[in-house]
Parts: structure tokens; sequence; C-alpha cells
């Protein structure tokens, strides 16, 4: 029988993805904490609170949005944060889908529901924009002066989902949400953009790759630039430690309860099962839309949720190993060797296409554009590949400088990690 993750460990999913995993952030070199504050230096303590407070960007309920019938899980309007562009990015805009797990039966569901991940009652009325969202032209060269949106999630599935559920009164109206965001910055000024970038972590790096191909849509006329870049969304369907399909089981679930199938791609799901569908590895070679991937090969969520879930590990012989790389067996760290290298392999057919990027760091981490000390190139940022930082990777495959196809050597290779367990 197949073993689903425990709540435990979408428990801890969440907190990660909230950010209230700090080691990373915390491990950013003092000069790149002090910019990311907004502060030179030179300012007092007033002067630093002050600017620190212009680095939150507040919240705009799309109240429109719910005759649409496009609301969060309880019903409430959805939600996004915009920090508008200025200068030469006044036409270019980067819209970013908030991750945070998802949820996959009518107990997760009622628990997302009463949170900001289900609520827009329940969201941060202002949250700091850091990393690929940053205003900074220190931490974030390329996008800085963007218009940058973050949609607030709280469908519970990948802004995917299409169901009512009358048993419990919760609503999955994922791709209605996205529908009626997407139109809304259209109609405030994304249409006239001249490049249109669409992020996401986790939760909302799968989303990114489900949707890359409908944002390009929205603009029919060919005049504006449409690229994706997805952050720790790429979510193997592989075996884990106890020689079950833990992800595959959860994912089903997902798919079954918000009634996902419909808005998978079609030629997906026309030769392979929906579930199936909902994984990246077998939908990314048929993105047509250029698509950035960034993931970390021993990526620290799927390890928790999908290899050595609880289920999974009845005798607890992994929960040293998931919480401390250095406490893993020589036979456990075998186990995420092949999966590094499952992973390798799962982007092959899409590195082809010259218009596509990779960067997959030998990191035991999870999200690494929005982190404060793993997006930035400076000293002690951004973990590099070939010497290059994963913010100077994005820029210049985003604007056709370089191809970027980083693939790192096998952990511990790499000593520019910011490793969180
Ligand atoms: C991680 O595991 C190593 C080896 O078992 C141990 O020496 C170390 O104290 C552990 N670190 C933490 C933070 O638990």
């Amino acid at each position: 029988m197949a073993d689903r993750p425990s709540l435990p460990a979408l428990i801890i999913a969440i907190a990660v993805l909230a950010g209230s995993y700090c080691r990373v952030a915390s491990s950013a070199s003092p000069a790149v904490e002090d910019e990311l504050r907004g502060g030179g230096g030179a300012g007092g303590p007033t002067t630093m609170r002050r600017r620190a407070a212009s680095v939150m960007v507040p919240i705009t309920i799309l109240k429109s949005a719910v005759s649409d019938g496009a609301v969060c899980m309880d019903g409430t309007p959805p939600a996004y944060h915009l920090d508008p562009g200025s200068g030469a990015g006044s036409r270019s805009w980067i819209v970013n889908l908030e991750g945070g797990a998802w949820c996959n039966s009518a107990k997760t569901c009622r628990l997302t529901r009463s949170s900001g991940r289900g609520s827009s009652d329940h969201m941060d009325k202002e949250i700091p924009f850091t990393g690929i969202m940053s205003s900074s032209r220190a931490v974030n060269p390329d996008f800085y002066n963007w218009n940058r949106v973050k949609v607030r999630y709280c469908d519970g599935g990948s802004f995917a989902g299409e169901a009512f559920d009358k048993d419990t009164g919760i609503y999955f109206r994922g791709q209605r949400i996205w529908n009626a965001v997407i139109r809304h910055l259209l109609s405030i000024g994304m249409a006239n953009a001249d490049q249109v970038l669409l992020a996401g972590c986790s939760s909302g790096g799968l989303a990114v790759i489900l949707h890359c191909d409908q944002l390009r849509a929205f603009f029919p006329s060919g005049s504006t630039v449409v690229k994706c870049i997805s952050d720790g969304g790429l979510y193997l369907d592989a075996v884990d430690v106890s020689g079950g399909r833990s992800l595959r089981s959860y994912f089903g679930d997902i798919v079954a309860m918000q009634g996902i199938a419909q808005n998978l791609p079609p030629a997906c799901t026309a030769r392979l099962d929906a579930t199936s569908c909902f994984f990246p590895q077998n939908i990314i070679d048929g993105v047509k839309t250029p698509l950035f991937l960034l993931n970390a090969a021993y990526d620290f969520i799927q390890i928790v949720l999908s290899l050595a879930p609880d289920r999974a590990d009845p005798s607890g012989a992994w929960r040293a190993c998931k919480s401390n790389r250095t406490a893993c067996s020589a036979s456990q760290m075998s186990f995420l060797q092949d999966f590094r290298d499952q992973m390798v392999a799962s982007v092959k057919g899409f590195s082809g296409s010259r218009s596509n990027g990779v960067f997959l760091s030998s990191c035991f981490a999870h999200c690494q554009s929005e982190q404060l000390g793993t997006w930035n190139t400076k000293p002690g940022g951004s973990p590099t590949i070939q010497n290059k930082g994963i913010s100077k990777s994005v820029g210049d495959w985003y604007f056709d400088r370089a191809e970027v196809k980083a693939v790192d050597c096998r952990y511990p290779c790499d000593n520019t990690c910011h490793h969180i367990i």
C-alpha cells in the first residue's frame, strides 16, 4: 500500500516556504543583508527601520474575481502584492506564484482553509520581496526595477484545481484564480509589457511549469517576450525508501480531489494518466515557452515529502539523515545520489532546447531564487556552478547573453552550497 506524507512533514514544508527556516537567510554575508535591508551602512536605527519598511509590499485583495468564482479555499477573494516598476523596467513584469505545499484530503484541506494558504482573511497584509523579487539593484541587477507581482497561494492545488467539495464546503478554484489574476494584471498595464517572467517556488514552481504556455497565450501578438522560471518545482515521480511511491500517491489524491486533470497539458493527458501529468518530468519536454529549471538536486522537501516520509520509514532509520545530511549512512547517501542522478536524467531531453535553461545545484536546499543568501552572486551568496551564481545564470538565460545548462558535480564536491540540513 502506498504511503502518504505525514502532517508533520507538511508542516515542515509550509514552515520552510513561509521563510521561518532561517539558516539559509542567516548565512548571507553582512554586506548582502545590509543591502537587503536597504541600508548603505550610513543610516542610524531610524533610517534603517524606515528603509526596511520600504521593502515590505502591501497586499491587494482582488474582490472583483469573486464574481468569476475565482476564490480561495474558504470562498474569500484571491490576492496579490505589486511593487511597481520604474525607469527602464516599467514595461517589464515578473509574476511570481507563491508556493506552500498542497492539501490532499478533507482533513489537511480543512487545516489549510483556515490559514493564509487557504484564505485571504488570514494572509499577511504585507510581505518582504527578496532575491529575484528584490528592488535592490545590487541584489537583483536584472529585475530590480521591473513590476514585481507576488500572487498569493490559497487554492491548495498549484493554481490548477477546478472543484467544489460539498461535504466540506471547500473551493478548489486555483485555475480560476490564475485566469482572474492574470487578466487583472493585463488590465492594469501588463498587456503592454515588453518582457514578462513567470516565476515561483515549490508548489509555485510546479504551478509555473503547468501554466507557462498558458501565460504565453495571453500575449497573442507575439511582441512580448514571455519566459518562465520554476524554482524547486522539479518534483520527481520517485521510488521512496520503502519501495513505494509516496509522492505519486499524494499527487494522485490532489489531482482527483481538486479536479485538476482538465487543466493539465492535453498533449500529456492524451498519452498518460492525469497524475503522471502533474509530474514535471512528463510535461517539461512539451512546454513551448522558454523555461528555466532551478533546483537543488538533493531537494530537502523531496527528501522529507517524497523519499523518506514517516509512513515510508516506520522504523525511523531515516530520521537523523533527513534532518542532518552528515548523519546519513553510506547506503542512505547512495540512495540520495541515485535520486540526484534521476533528476539529472529527467532534464536530458529538456536541455536539448537552446531556449531552455537549467541550474541543478548539488545542495541540500529548497527554493533558491527568493532566499536572501542563495540568489545573490556576492561572496558568501549564491551557490555557483562553473563559477557562475544563480542570479547571473538566470539573467544570462533570460536576456540570451549565454546558454545556461548548469548541472553540478555530485555532492559533496560543491563547497558553495548553503545546505539547510
Ligand atoms: C549531525 O550529525 C553528525 C554526525 O552524526 C553529528 O556529529 C552532528 O552533531 C549532527 N548535527 C546536528 C546539528 O545535529
